[in-house]
């Protein structure tokens, strides 16, 4: 089985979760592509979604489901997302497709957190994915710095501008004991907009595409 069918595996089994008429959090990726596709066929089911990322609004609108402005929405039953790297605790990385601070917005505002990930995204130790930082494009060069002193390599993601207008810097060479510690630490910096650590609102269930199906921990 291919990576791109295991991730299909996850994203089709998150379906299961989708309780109709609600508004479904939707997350952004690869992964998410494919629970998208599935989420399209029962799209008169559902009232609709928000989305995490330009991409994402745009395929779901191809599919016919609404999408909503997160403002206008309260709560959300749950959240369907990938991750970059997740560790035992359902802590994760994420950000990898630069739209971590949008993820992290919905994330915040749904009851359950799925997510869907393929089992090359399971580690013990969160870091050997370079953690992306959306940063304020003028705190760049004093972030990255700071980002030294707490002990990782950071690199700018050149070329790329966030959907908020941002710059992305990667940190590299991490190995994150403390996951929300090190989240605090990175959010505290001035200019940071959002670390790619999901530990204060980490997962609540993992769905891992496997050559056997889709594995389901709650
Ligand atoms: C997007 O910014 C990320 O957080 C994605 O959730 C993550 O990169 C997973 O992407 P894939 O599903 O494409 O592996």
């Amino acid at each position: 089985m291919t990576q791109d069918e295991m991730k299909k595996a996850a994203g089709w089994a998150a379906l299961e979760y989708v309780e109709e008429g609600s508004i479904v959090g939707v997350g952004t990726g690869s992964t998410v592509n494919h629970f998208i596709d599935a989420l399209g066929t029962m799209s008169d089911k559902i009232k609709g979604a928000v989305s995490s990322s330009i991409a994402s609004t745009e395929k779901l609108e191809q599919l016919g489901i609404k999408v909503f402005d997160c403002n206008e929405v309260a709560s959300l039953s749950v959240y369907v997302d990938g991750a970059d790297e997740i560790n035992p605790a359902k802590d994760m990385i994420k950000g990898g497709g630069a739209a971590l601070t949008r993820e992290k917005i919905v994330a915040a505002i749904a009851e359950k957190f799925i997510c869907i990930v393929d089992g090359t995204k399971a580690v013990d130790v969160l870091g050997q994915f370079p953690l992306p930082v959306e940063v304020i494009p003028m705190a760049r060069s004093y972030v990255a710095r700071e980002l030294v002193r707490l002990g990782g390599d950071p690199v700018y993601r050149e070329g790329v501008v966030t959907d908020n207008g941002n710059v992305i810097l990667d940190v590299h060479g991490l190995a994150i004991d403390s996951p929300k510690q090190f989240e605090d630490q990175v959010n505290a910096l001035a200019g940071v907009v959002t670390v790619g650590l999901f530990a204060h609102r980490g997962a609540d269930v993992v769905i891992t595409g496997t050559p056997n199906g889709a594995k389901i921990e709650e």
